[in-house]
């Protein structure tokens, strides 16, 4: 049977719909390097940061592999040794080059590598074409899939140059033009949220992935949850008060992992001569008080929410939250933009999803019922939930229709090269549930 997040939708029917979205989806990645050399799209700073290279020609492999291997008898193989070098972590397919010495492959070339993009982009489209209406039923959803799987290589595509390129002393902004300064943000409003039995989780109408099933229910206390994520300013405040030197407001972990890697601020602020500065994809420029603080780990959260009296909302409250408003707000690519910001009061949409992506206090695992779909796309997400914590709403980075209310996002404690940020929730319930008590 076939899982349900792989479930033939209704709209697949319409094949030309299906090749427009899968054209978009590829030509949406070529514009993110155009700002881009084969020199930047070469470099690997750290394990978790892949070359831009290695992102175009994986994405392609997952096409490759799952759809025109296996359901086109045509197809012929770009190049036989491209398996082992670009699959990632599917052990179902086979042997792979180790992820951390991604960055140590200067062949192929950039050039080769987008000709295998054109070869198997080809093959897709004849696929759409041909596939006889028995095979489309399998085809449809691994499509999707591997549109699915592309966006989320487009943001990682675009936080890890922004790692490799962050390293210069002078960074290069592969976006223009400069965004324009933002001042401080209103003092956050707090959301009075009814709790009760609640539901949460997809009911897969349309695409999800299988980490986001099945639907169940919870109990949840009332609460009260900001209208906006953290400001720059904000954690600013923080930092000024000895927040990285007071171990009271750490967990064990994160008080370890600063002092271990001497972390004083997020990961592209800078402390110069002429006062904070902050890098984004647009440049380096001074620090702005009204973006959103990002790019901070899970323990950085955790400490500016112990430091405030204050706490990171469980994955049900974000959930809760995000189902109030529509899945729009800052996200990849609108207006050019490459950066969360600037904030406004909210709540609104654009307080909710795009942005920042928000670190829940919630572990990544599986809901009640969850199953993996079999074969090696079941290694998509089942196989991750172990020592990672849940981020929700999505970020600048998150393509539009590649977020919604139900979607988990998940990193160890200790990421902060995505683009994370902070929700913060009241610790104290609201009056209203301790009086009914
Ligand atoms: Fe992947």
């Amino acid at each position: 049977m076939t899982h349900p997040a792989l479930s033939y939708r209704p709209q697949f029917d319409d094949r030309s719909a299906c090749r427009a979205r899968f054209e978009k989806v590829r030509s949406d990645t070529l514009h993110l390097i155009a700002g881009l050399s084969p020199e930047d799209m070469q470099i690997q700073t750290m394990p978790d940061v892949s070359p831009t290279k290695w992102h175009l020609a994986h994405v392609t492999w997952f096409f490759e592999t799952f759809l025109a291997k296996p359901f086109l008898d045509s197809y012929k193989e770009f190049d036989p040794g491209f398996g082992y070098l670009f699959n990632s972590y599917y052990e179902q397919v086979g042997e792979k080059w180790p992820r951390a010495r991604r960055g140590l492959l200067s062949r192929p070339s950039t050039d080769t590598i987008l000709a295998y993009r054109q070869h198997v982009e080809s093959a897709i489209s004849t696929l759409i074409d041909i596939a006889s209406d028995d095979a489309w039923i399998e085809v449809a959803p691994l499509l999707e899939l591997g549109q699915q799987h592309e966006r989320q290589h487009q943001e990682l595509l675009l936080t890890d140059i922004k790692h490799v390129l962050s390293q210069a002393p002078d960074p290069h902004a592969p976006f223009s033009p400069p965004l324009v300064n933002a001042d401080a943000p209103p003092e956050a409003r707090y959301l009075e949220m009814s709790g009760g039995i609640v539901e949460i989780g997809a009911s897969h109408a349309d695409f999800v992935f299988d980490n986001e099933l099945p639907r169940h229910k919870r109990w949840q206390e009332d609460f009260q949850i900001a209208a906006r994520p953290v400001s720059n300013a904000e954690f600013l405040a923080f930092i000024e008060d000895g927040g990285y030197q007071d171990a009271r407001l750490w967990l064990s972990d994160g008080w370890s992992w600063i002092n271990e890697n001497a972390i004083r601020y997020p990961l592209y602020w800078r402390d110069s001569a002429d006062g904070w500065q902050e890098y984004t994809l647009h440049g380096l420029a001074p620090l702005q008080p009204g973006f959103p603080v990002c790019h901070i780990s899970a323990y950085e959260a955790a400490a500016f929410a112990e430091w405030k009296g204050e706490r990171l909302p469980t994955e049900t409250e974000l959930e809760l939250l995000a189902r109030k408003y529509p899945a729009e707000g800052v996200m990849l690519g609108d207006s050019g933009r490459y950066h969360p910001g600037p904030l406004r009061g909210g709540p609104d949409a654009e307080a909710v999803f795009g942005g920042v992506w928000e670190w829940s206090s919630s572990g990544y695992e599986a809901y009640p019922g969850y199953h993996p779909p079999n074969g090696a796309v079941g290694e998509y997400n089942g196989k991750f939930m172990s020592g990672q914590q849940v981020l929700r709403g999505g970020s600048c980075a998150t393509e539009r229709n590649h977020i919604r209310a139900t979607y988990r996002n998940f990193f160890p404690a200790d990421a902060r090269w995505q683009f994370s940020g902070i929700r913060l929730a009241k610790r104290t319930r609201p009056a209203s549930s301790l009086r009914s008590a």
